[in-house]
């Protein structure tokens, strides 16, 4: 791992942990570099709606490698030891390594991960990890070729994604994760398959049910399929037993096949809410801060940070952010009237999942 860092980039001594109006504390902090991405998955950036002409946000929008490097150690001085880098698909940075770095290099940093669709993720990985990222975890949606293709918007190519996988296997960017969002009717019928094919190889499938995230991916109910429905579907080909978490706050729940060939986890923000001990921060790539995937607004940080915010007042800002924060969405969405879309919800594709 990479010692690289600026003195400022150290300095923020660590504050006392920030906690919010729910008692949960900040600990991760999950940051969009951009809101672009190579894929069109249906679920997240419809092709209808991001076609050529949508306007993604320009460069000087976006925060830049000082600013995003800032909010991190700011966050780090008030309990955020896990980081994860997001998109859009991040893998569009082409100086993404850069960042990696200069992050991995913060003190109290202890968790640096990615996620990726995993496109350009073959020839970069090994770079990613001497730059000091610590694991990625990869959207797989289908090893159907025609299904995969359809649930990427007509863009991915799975052998690219495969050999990114291996890629970062081979640069030990482990525990790798697999992402799997299954949608009733779309591609349900291949999740034995893709469990299938990771048995036994250290890398982890997480089934996901599809969720309600923004206004633009036409969720409907009828398509969630609950995990608990999935898990008696697997445990009739393969027997499994249930795992305890990792740390708090984990949001799968993991399973561990009885005959040793590893583990697999489910995400069930739909039918059993994790709400309770959520403590993920999520900053946009144009710079606001956001307290739930569901949020219909954030904080705007790009401001103060371009009107020479100091530290200090960087760390007040985030910490009046979070300690207003009472969000638990999942905890108490109706599914029946989230068909209706009645809130307005930030984007998936704007705050990375
Ligand atoms: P690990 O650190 O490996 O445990 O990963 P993670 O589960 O924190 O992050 P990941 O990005 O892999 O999350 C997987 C999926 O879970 C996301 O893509 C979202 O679909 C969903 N998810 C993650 N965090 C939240 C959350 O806070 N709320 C809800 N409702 N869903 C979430
Ligand atoms: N429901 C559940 N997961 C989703 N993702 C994107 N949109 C949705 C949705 N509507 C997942 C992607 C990726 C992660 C960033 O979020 O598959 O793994
Ligand atoms: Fe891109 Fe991920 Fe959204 Fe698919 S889910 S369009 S890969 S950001
Ligand atoms: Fe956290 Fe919001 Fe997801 Fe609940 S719905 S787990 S508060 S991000």
């Amino acid at each position: 791992m990479s010692t690289r860092s600026s003195p400022d980039e150290n300095l923020s001594p660590l504050s006392a942990p920030v906690i919010d109006a729910l008692h949960r504390p900040m600990h991760d902090l999950r940051i969009s570099l951009l809101d672009q991405c190579n894929f069109r998955c249906p679920y997240c950036m419809p092709e209808a709606e991001f076609h050529a002409e949508y306007e993604f946000l320009r460069k000087q929008e976006r925060l830049s490698y000082d600013e995003i490097v800032r909010v991190a150690a700011s966050a780090s001085a008030l309990g955020v030891s896990k980081i994860r880098l997001t998109g859009g698909e991040p893998l569009l940075d082409k100086n993404i390594c850069d960042l990696v770095e200069r992050i991995a290099a913060l003190p109290r940093i202890d968790d640096l991960a990615l996620t990726t669709n995993g496109m350009l993720l073959a020839p970069i990985a090994e770079k990613l990890a001497r730059a000091g990222l610590h694991r990625v975890t990869v959207s797989l949606d289908s090893l159907d070729k025609e299904i995969f293709r359809t649930m990427s918007g007509g863009r991915g190519d799975l052998n690219a994604v495969l050999a990114g996988i291996e890629a970062a296997v081979a640069a030990g960017l482990g525990p790798i994760k697999i992402n799997v969002v299954v949608q009733r009717g779309v591609n349900d019928s291949g999740v034995l398959d893709l469990l299938d094919h990771f048995r036994g190889t250290g890398i982890i499938v997480r089934l996901i049910e599809f969720m309600d995230v923004g206004n633009r991916n036409g969720w409907r109910l009828s398509q969630v399929i609950p995990s608990r429905e999935l898990l008696a579907q697997i445990q009739k080909r393969w027997p499994l037993r249930a795992v305890g978490k990792n740390y708090p706050g984990e949001v799968a729940r993991r399973y561990e096949y009885v005959d040793g060939a590893g583990e697999i986890g489910f995400i069930s923000s739909v039918t059993a809410p994790f709400c309770g001990d959520c403590s993920r921060a999520r900053l946009s790539a144009d710079g606001k801060m956001y307290t739930c995937l569901f949020a219909s607004q954030g904080t705007d940080l790009r401001e103060p940070l371009r009107s020479g915010a100091d530290d200090e007042e960087l760390q007040q800002i985030l910490t009046s952010i979070w300690l207003q924060r009472a969000d638990r969405y999942s905890e108490l969405r109706r599914p029946d009237i989230a068909e209706h879309h009645i809130l307005r919800k930030v984007e998936m594709y704007r705050i990375g999942g």
